[in-house]
């Protein structure tokens, strides 16, 4: 039989957790994403300008939904910022991803030579004895995390690091959320959506493992237009694609829990419209 052991470390009143309880703040995306996560102080919703610090969001979508479109984004505004932000990317290899985020800063108007040094880049699209195995790879981003300095964190995808073994899948997000919440990193996780999977919801590939353990989850959705019923609604035309952002859930604030119509420009931004309700009352009116 094994043998029992006390963490005592683990027990702990309340009143000793008041110092290293977080406030919660916003980092703030650069998107209208910052006006839908609210705290609620003497009665009154307050946006948090940001998504919740500290907080781990799971970015679920089909492929082409504008998941990269949009943690890129997020990790050159937050480098313009003076964040330091860590990419592990799993699937751009980390040269592709230099012209990615290079070419989309350039798009939003940010000098990339101010926020190169910003973006500290764990590649392992290509390494991969670095994907397989995990504690390798905690033990590298915990000394990216450390040496660099960072507190902002994007991972391109997590879903990658569970490729072929589905059955692990909640253990390896378990142990990385573990990593990042220690590390007080706000975490930007993509997972990816297999096309059998409902389109609007949070289901991940690896099942439910990473909606239970994350703090938050935001879908992406992209909805083609397929018949008359559905051009009257959205004024649209079979065939063209509607796209959707929806925060499907958050433990650590309130937001907004409506549907946004959201657009992919020609430079690769990701620009929310505005909520889908409004977009067809408008349409209908028009
Ligand atoms: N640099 C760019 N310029 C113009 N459009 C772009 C650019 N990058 C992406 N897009 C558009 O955005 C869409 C979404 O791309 P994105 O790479 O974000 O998808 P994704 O959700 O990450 O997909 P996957 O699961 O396959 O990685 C693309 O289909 C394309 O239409
Ligand atoms: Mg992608």
């Amino acid at each position: 039989m094994e043998e029992s052991k006390i963490h005592k470390e683990a027990v702990k009143e309340l009143a000793e957790l008041s110092e290293v309880a977080p406030a919660i703040e916003g980092v703030s995306t650069g998107t209208k994403l910052d006006e839908l996560f609210f705290k609620v102080e003497k009665g009154k919703k307050k946006p948090l300008g940001g998504v919740p610090k500290g907080g781990v969001l799971n970015i679920v979508g089909v492929p082409e939904s504008g998941k990269s479109v949009l943690v890129e984004q997020v990790a050159i505004h937050q480098a313009s910022l003076g964040s330091k932000v860590l990419f592990l990317t799993t699937e751009s290899p980390a040269n592709f991803l230099y012209t990615a985020l290079k070419g989309k800063a350039e798009a939003m108007g940010i000098d990339f030579s101010e926020i190169e040094g910003k973006i500290v880049v764990v590649d392992a699209s290509i390494d991969e004895l670095l994907r397989e195995d995990l504690p390798s790879l905690l033990a590298t981003l915990n000394y990216a995390i450390k040496s660099r300095g960072t507190n902002v964190c994007v991972v391109d995808s997590i879903t990658g690091l569970y490729e072929h073994k589905e059955i692990m899948a909640r253990s390896i997000v378990r142990r990385v959320y573990n990593l990042l919440k220690r590390e007080m990193q706000t975490t930007f996780l993509v997972s990816q959506k297999r096309s059998s999977q409902g389109m609007e919801t949070s289901e991940a590939a690896g099942g439910l493992a990473v909606a239970h353990i994350v703090d938050g989850t935001i879908v992406l959705e992209k909805r083609v237009i397929t018949n008359k019923f559905e051009e009257n609604i959205y004024r649209m035309s079979v065939g063209e694609v509607l796209r959707l952002l929806r925060i499907d859930g958050c433990r650590l604030c309130g937001h907004d829990p409506r549907p946004w119509v959201v657009k992919i420009t020609d430079e690769g931004l990701i620009e929310m419209i505005e909520p889908l309700v409004e977009f067809i009352r408008k349409n209908k009116g028009g």
